[in-house]
């Protein structure tokens, strides 16, 4: 998967379609969680700090091919103007005349954003003629989208296959930290599962058995884990179909020796809305008219002692309500218990919505090994599949010695030719090469 990027090409003066994932949640016409348009800067910072013409383009939301107020991109120009410090213009259309005539009128180092892709049926459809004209805006091709990796649409994948294709900065370095994960992981190496449902995360289970030393499951998902267990859940969600999987699981644990840490004790409520009575009780003793909604303090002491010696750490989904404050004790607890293991030295690594949400809202995000900014891409990625995004990029060559040491004399020449013109002491510039 080791794919050529941005660095790879000569960028000065082109016309470059980045694929960007600026699908990020908006209140009231402001960004309020701006990690992804942060995560998109350093490629876009390079690509312009090199004199390419920058043409910006990303989805919001699932309009369904249909223009709606709501799901335009202007706010996230907005907050990207704000961290840029300059004006980022975004066009009416990602089509059409006006887009055309403001993407020829780009000079070096400028940019601009292409309205909200989803607009068009055509995008989701990945069609030939939506993706050609898109093509036709540029003469390269950047994708940094990592979180619609796995969408196999016109602007991740049409498109990369009618120009020279090149992964950005924040793709590379998901592909790296995700990948090293996956297949040379520090040991002991622990594995958090959590959110609603184990339907769409038992590919992802089933590989990380092949992987972890401790498997921890909270969320919705674990009372599907309880019921496989013979326990009562009450009127907890739990998907009763999937018991019979939640089974085979635990029995797979077992044969492959992965310790499993389910709740021992959770916080039950009346319903599940704000304001509702609740209470902290034993995993054995649900009663039949309530609801769990986050795990109980014995849950959380068994789960940093089961991580207290993990040097890789995996966290995927919250281990309760997390959208309601009084639920989400729990997962902002061990989000706060996972930013200290990294303090030490351990490799964490997290993805997925409200796992990502709960470690910003607390300021910890700087403290974590890697943030991944993709929610479906990255657990796609864990299973072993392929992302159609990621495939359509260009491959890097596989050198021969002889070759690398040939390629590694011409790029010192290039630094050194550089530095000379540009009065830098060649001496620093092989460096810089390297
Ligand atoms: C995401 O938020 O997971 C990506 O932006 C992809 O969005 P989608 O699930 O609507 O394709």
């Amino acid at each position: 998967m080791d794919k050529l990027t941005v660095r790879d090409v000569d960028v000065a003066g082109k016309r470059v379609f980045v694929r960007v994932d600026f699908n990020v949640p908006l209140e009231d016409g402001k960004v309020t969680d701006d990690s992804r348009i942060r995560a998109a800067i350093p490629t876009i910072h390079y690509l312009l700090s090199h004199g390419a013409r920058v043409i910006l383009a990303s989805h919001l939301g699932r309009p369904d091919g249909k223009v709606q107020d709501g799901l335009r991109l202007r706010p996230v120009a907005e907050r990207l103007s704000q961290i840029l410090g300059r004006n980022v213009p975004v066009t009416g259309d990602a089509l059409g005349i006006g887009s055309v005539d403001a993407v020829k009128r780009l000079r070096n180092g400028e940019l601009l954003l292409l309205e909200n892709l989803r607009f068009h049926a055509e995008e989701e459809k990945n069609d030939p003629a939506f993706a050609q004209q898109l093509a036709d805006y540029a003469e390269l091709y950047v994708n940094d989208a990592f979180g619609t990796a796995h969408r196999a649409h016109a602007s991740t994948v049409g498109v990369a296959k009618l120009l020279p294709a090149y992964a950005g900065f924040l793709m590379e370095r998901e592909l790296a930290m995700l990948s090293r994960l996956m297949e040379n992981p520090a040991r002991p190496f622990a594995a958090i599962v959590g959110g609603a449902k184990v339907s769409g995360k038992l590919k992802v289970l089933d590989e990380l058995l092949k992987k972890v030393d401790v498997l921890v499951l909270g969320g919705g998902m674990a009372n599907t884990f309880l019921l496989a267990q013979g326990k009562t859940v009450g009127k907890s969600l739990a998907e009763h179909d999937m018991v019979e999987e939640a089974r085979r699981v635990l029995a797979l644990a077992e044969k492959k020796k992965v310790r499993v840490l389910l709740p021992v004790d959770v916080v039950v409520a009346k319903e599940v809305t704000r304001g509702t009575e609740y209470k902290t009780i034993p995993a054995e003793k649900i009663p039949a008219s309530w609801h769990i909604v986050d795990v109980g303090r014995a849950t959380l002491d068994l789960m940093e002692e089961a991580l207290a010696d993990a040097k890789t750490v995996f966290w995927n989904g919250p281990l309760g309500v997390f959208e309601i404050p009084s639920f989400a004790h729990g997962t902002r607890s061990i989000a706060r218990y996972l930013a200290a293991r990294a303090d030490t030295g351990a490799t964490v690594v997290v993805g997925g919505g409200d796992s990502v949400a709960a470690i910003q809202q607390q300021g910890l995000a700087e403290r974590f090994t890697h943030i991944s900014t993709g929610g479906g891409a990255s657990l796609e990625l864990l299973e072993g599949r392929e992302l159609p995004g990621v495939t359509v990029l260009q491959d890097r060559p596989i050198l021969t010695p002889a070759e690398k040491g040939a390629a590694t004399k011409r790029a010192n020449a290039a630094a050194k030719a550089k530095a000379e013109a540009e009065g830098r002491s060649p001496a620093t510039a092989g460096k810089a090469a390297r």
